[in-house]
């Protein structure tokens, strides 16, 4: 079925995660996060999602920007870097993520193609409009939807359904696009169209579904909406 709307998870496929702790590292004054940088992002974003996922399958549900600062106290704490100043100055730049370079050209090329474009994320409505204003995609965006509408973390369906809700397309008239294996995983599993953009030449995600095209970046996205 031909595709009708491109839907993006927005941390991690649009908004780069690992940007806030990059460019808290090379200000003045942060020697002691210079040096561990990486290892901080990458264990605040896994707890971030662990964090998500414990929370959905027992039915508690939180906000994701509180979820967000726990998960940055866990990873602060396992730096001995834990600072009230560090720790605003990180969750400030978080709230407003730098997108990856080729994000803005690419959704002006699906709406000049005519389809409907959406971002879809754990996101709270504040923490995805501050990633979406800095970026200054508002105006190639037609929806910008939030699981708090329904008040359960990805990959809930429930989730998944608020495409139909908002945007009127039965899931095969979607390509939905994730960085995050699991959530290009289910997102398939659901009905959709998928595409995982794979920047860091993982493996597949071991999950009873897959996504039926890997990217390494969005630039290609346009094109493969039109073949399919
Ligand atoms: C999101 C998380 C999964 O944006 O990255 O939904």
């Amino acid at each position: 079925m031909a595709i009708k709307a491109c839907v993006f998870d927005a941390y991690g496929t649009l908004f780069d995660v690992a940007a806030a702790a990059r460019e808290a590292a090379a200000e003045p004054g942060q020697e002691a996060l210079a040096g561990c940088w990486q290892a901080l992002a990458e264990t605040w974003r896994q707890k971030q999602l662990g964090y998500s996922w414990l929370r959905a399958v027992t039915d508690t549900h939180d906000d994701f920007w509180q979820v967000t600062g726990e998960a940055l106290d866990y990873a602060l704490a396992e730096q001995n870097l834990a600072d009230p100043l560090l720790r605003e100055r990180l969750l400030a730049l978080y709230f407003e993520l730098s997108a990856y370079p080729e994000v803005p050209e690419m959704l002006s090329q699906l709406k000049a193609s005519g389809y409907t474009t959406a971002i879809l994320s754990n996101g709270s409505p504040d923490m995805l409009s501050g990633a979406v204003t800095s970026a200054g995609v508002e105006p190639v965006l037609d929806a910008v939807i939030s699981v708090e509408e329904v008040g359960v973390f990805k990959p809930d369906r429930r989730v998944y359904d608020l495409v139909e809700t908002h945007l009127g397309t039965a899931p095969a008239e979607v390509l939905f696009v994730s960085s995050n294996g699991w959530d290009a995983a289910a997102a398939a599993g659901y009905g959709f169209q998928t595409a995982w953009v794979n920047r860091g030449g993982l493996p597949m995600d071991r999950l009873p579904w897959r996504p039926a095209h890997e990217l390494t970046d969005l630039t290609p996205i346009p094109d493969l909406a039109g073949r399919l």
